[in-house]
């Protein structure tokens, strides 16, 4: 897919922008603070209706300004969307509303519209940072591909934040605490189920462009730990063991305030030959697994949409070696259009037609067509 033209109105340091973005590379350059991650923030959002670095919305509406409007006219596969978030300050937070082709949805109903995959520095954490950091991977991609997994997860967190303020009540209602496991059990299993067999191709694509990479050894392995282990992929079995583990946590959750087991828990494990990589990898064996799984993660969502994302790259071509970048880029190789941040110009594998753009507070000058 492709963005023919991007709007932003009091959106961060942006006052006002209208800029048509050019196919292939865009490399927004500049220096520090100038505004080219709060682009891609901004394209990001029209993607997962999120910021990639805050939970707090109000600090998307520039200072000043009641409220910060992002939209953009998208050419899909499906034919030209429209798609626009506008932020609204209301009192210490935001109100956020979604439009699509200039009527208001839903957050449910605006997701899938512009597929994107991000990529920033922290997400070179992936391999030994929080098992939050995992989550959020799977959760993206798979809220951008199925509506059901979105409205899944959107139902189980709403029944956990539940369970947990009750499980911090002076006290405990048993008998409510029982109809929220019930209630949690069958939504659990759908999306535990959802991700076990994400995770398994994304672990298979992911093992393929690492091995491409660096040869058949070490193998890259990526497998799914849920909360509690299952053994069986079917919904029915997974609902059965979160019953199982609901019932045998209890006194624990009880004791402990809060709820200890779930979907919400899970995690996903790298290993390199068997050993496990946060442990055992080197920094730059961590690093190649880490873009093997950004490489897979792309490869499995333009699958999923039939067409390819757009890629978001936040300052984290800098933080690569020639070698790495170049595989990286050779092995997305198919984008309609990818978004590039770097503070100096990034070099680009030949064949790539890519477009310096010059970011100068929260003003775009395009600079120059690089060979294409
Ligand atoms: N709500 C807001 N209103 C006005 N300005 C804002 C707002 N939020 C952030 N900014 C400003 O936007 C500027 C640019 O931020 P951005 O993160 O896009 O920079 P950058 O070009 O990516 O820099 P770096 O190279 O350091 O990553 C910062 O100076 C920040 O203070
Ligand atoms: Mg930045």
């Amino acid at each position: 897919m492709r963005v023919l033209a991007l709007e932003l109105t009091a959106f961060r340091n942006y006052a006002a922008l209208r800029f048509e973005p050019p196919e292939g590379a865009c490399i927004f350059v500049g220096a520090n603070a100038q505004g080219k991650s709060n682009l891609l923030e901004a394209l990001a959002l029209l993607s997962t209706g999120k910021s990639f670095r805050t939970s707090r919305e109000a600090d998307l509406v520039a200072t000043g300004a009641p409220a910060a409007s992002v939209s953009a006219r998208v050419r899909t596969r499906h034919g030209e969307v429209v798609a626009q978030c506008v932020i609204s300050r209301a009192g210490e937070g935001a109100r956020k509303r979604f439009f699509r082709q200039g009527r208001a949805v839903r957050y449910g109903d605006f997701l899938g519209g512009v597929n994107a995959v991000t990529f920033m520095p922290y997400d070179l954490q992936l391999v030994g940072g929080p098992a939050a950091l995992r989550r959020r991977l799977i959760n993206t991609a798979l809220s951008q591909s199925s509506k059901r997994y979105y409205h899944d997860l959107a139902v189980y967190a709403k029944i956990l934040a539940q369970k947990n303020a009750l499980l911090r009540a002076p006290t405990v209602d048993r008998a409510l605490l029982d109809t929220y496991d019930d209630q949690l059990a069958p939504v659990g299993a759908r999306l535990v189920a959802e991700r076990a067999s994400y995770v398994r191709r994304l672990g298979a694509e992911a093992s393929d462009v690492h091995a491409r990479w660096v040869g058949a050894s070490p193998a890259l392995t990526i497998r799914y730990d849920p909360a509690p282990p299952i053994a069986d992929e079917a919904p029915a079995a997974i609902e059965t063991g979160l019953r199982a583990a609901f019932v045998r946590m209890r006194p624990a959750e009880l004791a402990r305030r809060g709820s200890l087991v779930g979907p919400h828990r899970d995690d996903v494990s790298l290993s390199l030959d068997g050993e496990a990589l946060s442990r055992f990898g080197s920094q730059g064996q961590q690093r190649t697994a880490v873009l093997a799984l950004k490489a897979a993660e792309y490869a499995l969502l333009q699958r999923a949409t039939g067409e390819a994302p757009l890629l978001l790259l936040d300052d984290v071509l800098s933080e690569l070696d020639d070698d790495r970048r170049r595989a990286f880029l050779e092995s997305i190789g198919s984008f309609d259009q990818a978004f590039i941040t770097a503070t100096d110009p990034p070099v680009m594998p030949p064949g790539a037609s890519a477009s310096l753009i010059a970011v100068i507070s929260g003003a775009l000058h395009l600079s120059h067509e690089v060979a294409s």
